[in-house]
């Protein structure tokens, strides 16, 4: 069976209501969301700071689908254990957050939970081809972590070289940052199949107006798969 590459759209809850993340992650998963994505900010790896795993515990009873915590931490393994604990399906660190990161990605793996490899932009793909065989997603940031909402970093050069790297191997390729219905074609075109989205995702709705999540959602995918020539 091939690897299901299918379009997924994995909306961030950074842009969502901050007091109320639970109808939030309802609300997206009931209009459409694959998975939903969490990021976590120390502060200090980025400058900007988020949520720890109590949070992405007190979700996970919300989350019917895939919770996929984006780790911008360093260091990361004190904490992996944690968010294993509190119920993540896969675990992402970044590959600038320290000097071990193949001992990092096996103890991510050593907790059961699927591991993925995040890339800053500056970074290349020098450092995934020695990662292949512990990595079930590789994360491409199209804008310099820590803040929601910035302007989408043409990575598709990355991305295609990426794609040509995994080849048939089982490893998600997710873009996030700045995607929206406008750059979603790009990235898809390029070899992307998770596509993170924020500010794309939550602009306009409330848990009080979902459909407009839905509506979101559906033209971040639509735009995709058109792009894929999988849809008129
Ligand atoms: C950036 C985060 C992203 C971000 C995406 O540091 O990792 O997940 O929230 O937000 P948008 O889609 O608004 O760029
Ligand atoms: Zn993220």
């Amino acid at each position: 069976m091939p690897f299901d590459r299918r379009i997924r759209i994995a909306p961030s809850i950074l842009s969502a209501d901050f007091a109320n993340f639970g109808a939030e992650c309802r609300a997206i998963e009931g209009h459409g969301a694959d998975w939903v994505h969490v990021d976590v900010m120390d502060g200090h790896f980025v400058p900007n700071l988020t949520f720890g795993p109590a949070m992405c515990k007190a979700i996970r009873p919300h989350v019917r689908t895939v919770m996929d915590v984006h780790l911008m931490i360093a260091p990361v393994d004190p904490y992996i254990e944690a968010f294993a604990e509190a119920g993540a399906d896969i675990i992402t660190a970044h590959v600038e957050a320290g000097p071990h990161i193949h001992r990092t990605l096996q103890a991510i793996r050593a907790t059961g939970k699927k591991a993925g490899l995040a890339l800053n932009p500056g970074t290349g793909t020098d450092a995934v081809a020695h990662l292949l065989d512990l990595i079930d997603l590789v994360c491409v940031m199209t804008v310099n972590p820590g803040f929601g909402g910035q302007k989408f970093i043409d990575m598709t050069a990355k991305i295609r070289a990426l794609r040509a790297i995994i080849g048939d191997r089982p490893i998600h390729i997710e873009i996030d940052g700045g995607v929206t219905r406008e750059t979603a074609p790009l990235v898809a075109r390029a070899g992307a199949d998770v596509l993170v989205a924020g500010s794309a995702v939550f602009s306009g709705g409330s848990v009080d107006k979902p459909e407009i999540y839905g509506q979101n959602i559906r033209a971040i995918r639509r735009a995709a798969e058109a792009a894929l020539g999988q849809i008129a």
